[in-house]
């Protein structure tokens, strides 16, 4: 399989089977199974998953799966790094990519890589054509390994210990990044 064998739908838990999902973490894995759904009906976060292209019958087997929610950081949390300037506010609009996942048989062939792309289009869209402010993409990484993996997108360490750790993406390069295409 490559990244090209998926596409993009938002959660719908009539047609996602989502028993079959294991990204091989277990608190993502059953987040994805036992809460989502209930974030989703009650409008807290937004979710989109990767399906196969091919096979469009229900149920849809997912093999990733990425959140999107409004959010805040404060300013004392801004990287030192970023041109974000702040005057008259403690806190600055963000959007949150609070989870983000792959099912371990499809690791390593980029859809995680995928995911994170079409997350970032999604906040591009929001200020550049839905006319959303926001500032920046914030994630939590939840270990180490996660934080690795954002780094190598220039996902910058927030200033604060918080746990799991926070990371940021101004949207000056998220701009710049659609922006070159
Ligand atoms: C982290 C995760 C999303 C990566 O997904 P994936 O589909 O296997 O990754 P990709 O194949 O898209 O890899 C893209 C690039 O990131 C690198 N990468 C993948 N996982 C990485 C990690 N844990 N640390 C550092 N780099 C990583 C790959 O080597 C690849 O780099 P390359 O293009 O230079 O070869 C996946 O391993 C996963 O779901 N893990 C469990 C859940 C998790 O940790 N989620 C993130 C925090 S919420």
């Amino acid at each position: 399989m490559n990244t090209g064998d998926f596409e993009f739908i938002a959660f719908d838990s009539r047609i996602v089977d989502r028993a079959v999902f294991d990204c091989g973490v277990p608190v993502l894995d059953d987040y994805f199974k036992t809460k989502l759904n209930q974030d989703i009906k009650n409008g807290a976060t937004r979710c989109f998953v990767a399906v196969e292209k091919q096979k469009k019958s229900n149920p849809r087997r997912p093999f990733g799966f990425a959140t999107l929610t409004a959010g805040s950081i404060s300013k004392a949390e801004i990287p030192d790094e970023t041109k974000i300037k702040v005057r008259n506010y403690s806190q600055i609009g963000v959007i949150l990519l609070g989870r983000l996942a792959v099912d371990r048989s499809v690791h390593g062939i980029g859809l995680g890589q995928g995911l994170l792309m079409e997350a970032i289009y999604r906040v591009y869209l929001a200020t550049s054509q839905l006319g959303i402010g926001c500032r920046a993409l914030v994630v939590d990484a939840k270990d180490a390994s996660a934080e690795a993996f954002y780094k190598k997108y220039g996902f910058l360490d927030l200033q604060t210990k918080a746990f799991p750790k926070k990371l940021l993406l101004p949207i000056e390069s998220i701009v710049e990044l659609f922006r070159a295409k």
